[in-house]
């Protein structure tokens, strides 16, 4: 499947089934595609802890609770930990030595690219290093990261939803990681119990409204034509709701038990 089409038909997936377990390669593939994202200075502080519902102990299943992620929490058979540790960037100065002794940074007779590292860039960055820990770049990096995971996932088959917490702090004293540690999300694991269509192509903003072209007050020009090649290519799929949303919502809701709306 081509790039585009894997981008139009990923979708958030809530409803996973909860007796098929996910084999553990899946899961190091999603990793291992984390693990190669880009991250400014190279630092790679993006973690993730990996419950597996089947072999987790009682204490770090119970770590996980908190009151915006309920149900799908409890119905997917692994919930990936994703959190940042800003110890990482302590080590930011050997990340940049690294990425110029491999001619990945500057060019010019190693010697001298050396010199000039340890004479301009370290010392900035060195000034900075507390405030390149506050959220921001290391956040933005850790995206990048589980974005390739989640496409992974896809190819794999496997349903994934984020699930954003405001209680990253509890989370991660129930868990045992230490202070440096920030939990980001977590991210739900499982083979889809919804059509891979979920309802449909979910809402965006308009195009106009998100993008502009050399000026702030000029939205960037959107070509019909680009539109229409993404649409043959699939990229762009049949908006939400699709017409049998409402009856697979239900089928849902009772073939796994679900109370309530859903919504918590
Ligand atoms: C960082 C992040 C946090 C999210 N948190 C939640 C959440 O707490 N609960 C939930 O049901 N969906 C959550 N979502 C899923 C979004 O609601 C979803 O991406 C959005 O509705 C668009 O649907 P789509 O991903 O299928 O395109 C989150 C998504 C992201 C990227």
């Amino acid at each position: 499947m081509e790039l585009r089409e894997v981008i139009g038909r990923r979708r958030s997936i809530r409803f996973v089934r909860p007796y098929v377990p996910v084999e553990r390669w899946k899961i190091q593939t999603m990793l291992e595609a984390a693990r190669i994202a880009s991250h400014w200075g190279n630092v790679q502080s993006l973690r993730a802890l990996v419950v597996f519902r089947e072999s987790a102990s009682e204490t770090v299943l119970k770590a996980l609770e908190a009151p915006i992620v309920g149900w799908q929490l409890r119905i997917a058979p692994v919930v990936i930990v994703w959190y940042l540790d800003t110890a990482a960037v302590d080590e930011q100065s050997d990340r940049l030595r690294q990425l110029l002794d491999v001619g990945a940074l500057g060019f010019g007779p190693p010697e001298e690219r050396r010199a000039a590292l340890e004479r301009q860039l370290i010392p900035i960055f060195d000034s900075i290093r507390e405030s390149l820990k506050q959220p921001g770049l290391n956040e933005i990096d850790c995206g990048q990261g589980i974005a390739q995971a989640t496409l992974m996932a896809f190819e794999l088959g496997l349903g994934t939803c984020c699930l954003g917490t405001p209680n990253g702090d509890d989370i991660r004293r129930g868990l045992g990681m230490p202070e440096t540690c920030r939990v980001i999300l977590l991210q739900t694991v499982g083979y889809p119990a919804e059509h891979w269509e979920a309802g449909g192509q979910r809402p965006r903003q308009p195009f106009e409204r998100l993008f502009q072209m050399d000026r702030y007050d000029q939205p960037f020009p959107r070509d019909p034509a680009v539109v229409e090649e993404l649409r043959r290519d699939k990229m762009f799929t049949a908006p939400a709701p699709l017409p049998y949303r409402e009856a697979e919502l239900r089928f849902l809701r009772d073939a796994l038990g679900l109370k309530g709306t859903g919504l918590l």
